[in-house]
């Protein structure tokens, strides 16, 4: 079987020797402190860290298991069941599971190719009075979708104008693999508004669990509370692993691996669409790990699935992402990421016969 399910690191791209390398050295030098209860924001070196990065103060940091962590932590000191919060649609899945499970609400409102429909996003924010707007401005999970510069601005405006909080999910920023950055749609924000979510998971492994909200302090102060009172702090020894990682030079060139492991992919995948699939719709990202696909009118995952598994293909259900699963009955993720050139060209050897054109 081939697996165009899961948006997730190759196996192949973790750099296991310096991971190895990093936990040793993080033992040698600082192993007591990283093996004591490190109460939040964290541990302090990388704490310490992630705020001269990001130009920000120590107090507006908060490292979590992951940012799926921080953005549970979130819904429970942030929302009370029943408030609003408008996601994109389609969105990355698992935050509106998070959401819902709160009791909270989630809005959607349809993403174009150059991010969220701005007139419906003020519609929506006129109708339902959000708490917060979740946005994944950056090659977005799971459509690839980037925001323009003018968009985030627009956000920016829209947010002060509907006293909107907003949930900035950035993991794949730094996979780009042409073209320039974009600036933060948090540099358009009111700063007292909005966080920023960001992990490892995707630029070192996911498995070291190292994930973080920078952003308003009076926000972070309500969640540093709530995630003290539950856990003291996150897992710490691979805090310091990570912070080795990068005192010790290790990440610029790491990215630097990775990206040229993902940019042939990305090329590949657009390479095969444009031969093989132009009858659908596409977008093309210049980074990241997925590209959405709306496939022509009469295909329907309800039976292309099966399908395609019957042909040795597992797809991701295109309705899963959207909270109105019928906007996703043609909706196609392709994880672009995970497959060699080799495996992406069988995967389309399995798919483009069963697609109805
Ligand atoms: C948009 C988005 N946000 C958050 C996450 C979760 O990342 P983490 O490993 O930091 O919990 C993912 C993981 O795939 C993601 O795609």
């Amino acid at each position: 079987m081939i697996n165009l399910t899961r948006g997730v690191p190759a196996p192949e791209s973790y750099a296991l020797d310096d991971f190895a390398a990093c936990f040793a050295k993080a033992m040698r030098e600082d192993g007591r402190r990283a093996c004591a209860y490190n109460a939040t924001p964290g541990y302090a070196p990388l704490v310490e860290l992630l705020a001269d990065q990001q130009g920000v103060k120590t107090d507006q940091v908060l490292i979590g298991n992951g940012s799926l962590e921080l953005f549970y932590f979130l819904t429970m000191t942030e929302l009370e069941p029943g408030d609003k919060v408008i996601v994109e649609g389609p969105s990355y899945d698992r935050t509106n599971l998070l959401l819902k499970r709160r009791g909270a609400i989630p809005v959607e409102v349809a993403l174009e190719d150059d991010g969220v429909d701005l007139n419906a996003l003020e519609d929506a924010m006129k109708a339902h009075q959000p708490k917060y707007f979740y946005c994944i401005p950056d090659f977005q999970n799971p459509t690839g979708s980037t925001l323009s510069v003018g968009k985030r601005e627009a956000i920016g405006a829209l947010a002060e104008k509907y006293n909107v909080n907003i949930l900035e999910d950035s993991p794949y920023r730094s996979l780009r693999y042409f073209g320039e950055d974009l600036p933060p749609l948090s540099d358009f924000v009111n700063p007292a508004r909005v966080l920023r979510a960001s992990s490892f998971s995707k630029t070192m492994a996911p498995g070291f669990r190292v994930g973080y909200l920078i952003g308003s302090a009076a926000i972070l102060s309500r969640i540093k509370a709530f995630v003290g009172n539950s856990y003291i702090g996150p897992a710490s020894v691979t805090q310091a692993a990570a912070y080795r990682f990068f005192k010790d030079g290790y990440f610029e060139p790491n990215l630097r691996k990775l990206k040229d492991l993902y940019r042939p992919r990305l090329v590949r995948t657009l390479e095969l669409l444009d031969e093989r699939l132009s009858c659908a719709a596409y977008t093309r990202p210049e980074g990241g790990f997925f590209i959405g696909v709306t496939l022509p009118e009469g295909n329907r995952m309800e039976t292309l699935i099966p399908a395609a598994k019957a042909a040795g293909l597992n797809i991701s259900d295109g309705r899963g992402f959207y909270l109105d699963p019928s906007l996703g009955e043609r909706f196609l993720r392709i994880p672009f990421c995970g497959l060699k050139p080799e495996e992406l060209e069988a995967a389309f050897d399995a798919l483009v016969p069963l697609i109805q054109r």
